[in-house]
């Protein structure tokens, strides 16, 4: 084990033998310990490693009435090598700096909060690492908060904080490879405002406007919401929580990351490998229409979302005013596989890490 640099207080009693592997489900489990740091003072203070615990909070905390709080989300995979691969930790780090900025939290600078999240990942992989599962699949999921935790009303950044960063054995978001979700196109509400809005922060405002929408398209059928711009609610944004490709005629388009969109990790990943693969790839405005359009003429050959919690996610069809399209084939799709298999080859070490995106901590036999 590498030396350890924050101070530990461990669990007196694990509760690993208590967790059913077999039926993980998303984040309903949490590792033994989690890491904690505090901002008073006007500084980060306090780092340590301690058992994940209920945190004892003010109702009149400012972040449970004005949503003073911001999120990331990263995985670590068991290899069979005996080593564990965190994806792209530092680009998590970078997305919740950015967060903070959005939200007004005095984050520490960028390198060394990169420096303390992927030290703190390190002690908490080694520490709790039998709760990383191994079925192929299933992860860790590490979950970094940050929250405002200075009781007032006043409607202003609060000036006390805590980071936290808890972990959660996973298994897959989606368990639908094979039969890809169903999409209704939102017409009506909006995740995120289209101009300088949150839509790029990872904050809970965003997932807040998403429930909603998200409840009315179950209720109709639907997996998932494709969501559409906030100011002529007709270019494509996001779908879900994920990022959004759509294959149309050989050529891949996204919509651009303007200040709406969620810089996804995997959806920056995914472009990285269609360009290695000479795949023609638009990063562009989409509409609806020009989507519903491609359907007609044969053109839509797949579509897919992209994201930390569901790798790659065949979409099967989309709903759009009254109508349901059919995406061509069985999903998943050619290249939506083979986006898959690369992304989680790589996540579990099976297929050559070209361009160094994991980080790794060596786990004990
Ligand atoms: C992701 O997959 O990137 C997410 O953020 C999903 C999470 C909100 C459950």
């Amino acid at each position: 084990m590498q030396h350890s640099r924050f101070p530990l207080t461990p669990v007196t009693q694990s509760r690993l033998a208590q967790v059913d592997f077999d039926n993980l489900g998303f984040g309903s489990t949490f590792s033994d310990h989690m890491f904690s740091m505090v901002y008073e003072d006007g500084a980060w203070t306090n780092p340590e490693i301690m058992p994940y615990q209920a945190l004892a909070i003010e109702p009149g905390v400012a972040m449970l009435h004005y949503g003073q709080t911001v999120f990331d989300g990263y995985k670590a995979f068991r290899g069979e090598d005996g080593q564990a691969r965190i994806f792209r930790p530092d680009r998590n780090a970078s997305r919740l700096h950015d967060s903070c900025q959005r939200l007004c939290i005095p984050i520490m600078p960028l390198a060394e909060l990169t420096e303390i999240m992927l030290q703190a990942t390190r002690e908490l992989i080694e520490l709790d690492h039998a709760w990383i599962p191994s079925q192929w699949g299933h992860s860790l999921y590490i979950r970094p908060l940050v929250i405002g935790t200075e009781a007032t009303l006043e409607v202003r950044a609060a000036n006390r904080y805590r980071f936290l960063i808890m972990t959660s054995p996973v298994g897959s978001y989606f368990n639908n490879l094979q039969k890809g979700v169903s999409l209704r196109v939102e017409d009506r509400f909006t995740r995120a405002a289209s101009i300088g809005g949150l839509g790029a922060a990872k904050t809970a405002a965003n997932y807040a406007a998403s429930l909603l929408p998200g409840a009315q398209s179950r209720a109709q059928g639907f997996d998932q919401v494709l969501w559409l711009d906030s100011n002529a609610h007709r270019y494509v944004e996001e779908v879900g929580a994920m990022n959004i490709f759509f294959k149309i005629a050989g050529r891949v388009v996204t919509p651009p990351l303007g200040g709406s969109i969620l810089p996804g990790v995997v959806r920056d990943s995914a472009l990285t490998l269609l360009r290695d693969w000479d795949i023609p790839v638009e990063e562009r405005r989409i509409a609806i229409d020009e989507v519903i359009e491609a359907f007609r003429s044969g053109d839509l050959e797949e579509v897919f979302g992209a994201g930390t919690a569901a790798v790659i996610c065949p979409v099967a069809s989309i709903g759009y005013q009254d109508e349901i399209y059919s995406i061509a084939g069985t999903p998943p799709g050619e290249l939506t596989l083979r986006l898959y298999d690369e992304l989680t080859g790589i996540q579990y070490g099976k297929i050559k890490d070209r361009h160094d995106w994991n980080q790794y901590v060596a786990l004990p036999d």
